[in-house]
C-alpha cells in the first residue's frame, strides 16, 4: 500500500475524461487500496483515480464518522432520479485546498457500478452519499468544483491557487 500524490487544481490533468474499466485484476485492487489510503490520509470523504492521475473510472468514498466503511466504486453512472429537487451543499475538493464551494445537485439519485469483481449493482443513494457520488463522477468527467463558480470568483481562486 502506499500513499499516492494528487493532482493540484489548476493542474491540466483533472481535466482529463476518465476511461471505462474493462480488466478487473489485481491492479485494480491494488490502485483502489492506494486511493483508499490517500483518501484517509487527507481526511477526504471521496477520491477519483483522475486525483492520482490514472485515468479510469474509479471512485472510492467514506462518509462514515468512523472511517470504517470504505465503498469502491466502478464504472459508476448516475441516472437522475428528481432534477426538480436540487439541493444545495457546501463541497470541498482535495484538489482544490480550503475551497467550499456551494453546488445545488439533486439529493435522490438511481447508481448503477460495478465492483471490483466486474459484478454490477444498482442503488438508490441519498444524501451525503449522493452529493459526494456526483463530485465525484464529476471528476472522472475532467469537472471541477470550480466550475460552479462565476468567471470571476473562478479566476480569483485560480489565482490563489498559482501564487
Ligand atoms: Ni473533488
Amino acid at each position: 500500500m502506499s500513499i499516492l500524490k494528487i493532482l493540484k487544481y489548476p493542474d491540466p490533468r483533472l481535466r482529463t475524461v476518465a476511461k471505462e474499466v474493462e480488466i478487473f485484476d489485481k491492479s485494480l485492487d491494488n490502485l483502489s487500496t492506494d486511493m483508499l489510503e490517500t483518501m484517509y490520509a487527507e481526511n477526504g470523504i471521496g477520491l477519483a483515480a483522475t486525483q492520482v492521475d490514472v485515468h479510469i473510472r474509479l471512485v472510492v468514498i467514506d462518509i462514515s464518522d468512523d472511517r470504517d466503511t470504505p465503498l469502491i466504486f466502478v464504472n459508476p453512472e448516475v441516472k437522475i432520479l428528481d432534477n426538480k429537487s436540487l439541493v444545495p451543499c457546501e463541497e470541498g475538493c482535495l484538489s482544490i485546498p480550503g475551497a467550499s464551494v456551494e453546488v445545488s445537485r439533486p439529493d435522490k439519485i438511481e447508481l448503477h457500478w460495478s465492483d471490483l469483481k466486474g459484478k454490477q449493482h444498482k442503488s438508490n443513494p441519498e444524501g451525503l452519499l449522493a452529493v459526494c457520488i456526483q463530485h465525484e463522477i464529476d471528476h472522472l468527467e475532467g469537472k471541477l468544483l470550480v466550475d460552479y463558480l462565476s468567471p470571476l470568483k473562478r479566476s480569483r481562486l485560480k489565482n490563489r491557487a498559482t501564487r
